[in-house]
């Protein structure tokens, strides 16, 4: 008799990652080189928030809106609804089945429903930098990404977010041995040298 299991994907068949680390701290850039080496799907939570905000005709284009401007997080079900059609749609059409979770889970209820409901993650990777280096590279970013949320006003609230709300859930994994810790002031090939190391030993 097959065991029976309450998640949407079985974790010894899906294989997800969690990339988390304070704004700006080089997760997008670094899963970009990931999913070039080693076959990965990269879901940015925060660009799919952004799709959706900018869907005609979504009835969370307003709501999304609101919370990014002020870097608070976006009720769970939104993120994790559009987290899981985007997995499964990978997994039906292309046959993907290692998945870069970059941003997400920002807040303890996410990380709880997402691995009790989707499924477990393998481990979370987690870049570190100060908020002083973090500023100057959201500051510069903010000069050609159109984003709302990359001015000093905004970055500080999601400062705040990110010390209250998101790091308890790094702290959460830390504690079950679940994370990779990765010193991110280094330049962005260094970075991904101590990155390289940790997926290479990982298969
Ligand atoms: P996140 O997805 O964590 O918010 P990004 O990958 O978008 O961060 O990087 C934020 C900004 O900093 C981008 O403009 C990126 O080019 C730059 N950046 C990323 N990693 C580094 C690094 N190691 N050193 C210097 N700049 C970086
Ligand atoms: O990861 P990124 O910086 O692109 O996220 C931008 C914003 O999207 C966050 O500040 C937050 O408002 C929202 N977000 C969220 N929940 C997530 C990821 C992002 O609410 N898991
Ligand atoms: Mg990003």
């Amino acid at each position: 008799m097959a065991t029976e299991t309450t998640t949407t994907f079985d974790s010894n068949e899906i294989f997800v990652v969690f990339v988390l680390g304070g704004p700006g701290s080089g997760k997008g850039t670094q899963c970009a080189y990931i999913k070039r080496d080693y076959d990965f799907v990269h879901l940015s939570a925060g660009d799919l928030l952004r799709e959706e905000q900018h869907r005609p005709g979504s009835e969370y284009g307003e709501l999304i809106n609101n919370y990014i401007r002020e870097g608070e997080i976006v009720p769970m079900e939104v993120t994790i609804l559009l987290l899981e059609k985007a997995m499964k749609e990978s997994r039906d059409t292309e046959n993907k089945t290692r998945f870069l979770i970059d941003g997400f889970p920002r807040k303890m209820d996410q990380a709880i429903k997402f691995e009790s409901t989707v499924v477990e993650s393998q481990f979370t990777l987690y870049f570190e930098a100060s908020e002083e280096t973090l500023r100057k590279r959201l500051l510069k970013r903010g000069e050609s990404s159109g984003r709302i949320d990359d001015n000093s006003e905004s970055i500080k609230k999601r400062f705040k977010t990110f010390e209250e709300t998101s790091y308890p859930v790094i702290e959460d994994f830390m504690a079950r041995g679940k994370v990779r810790k990765i010193d991110a002031e280094q330049s962005i090939e260094e970075v991904f040298e101590e990155v390289k190391k940790i997926f290479e030993t990982a298969f």
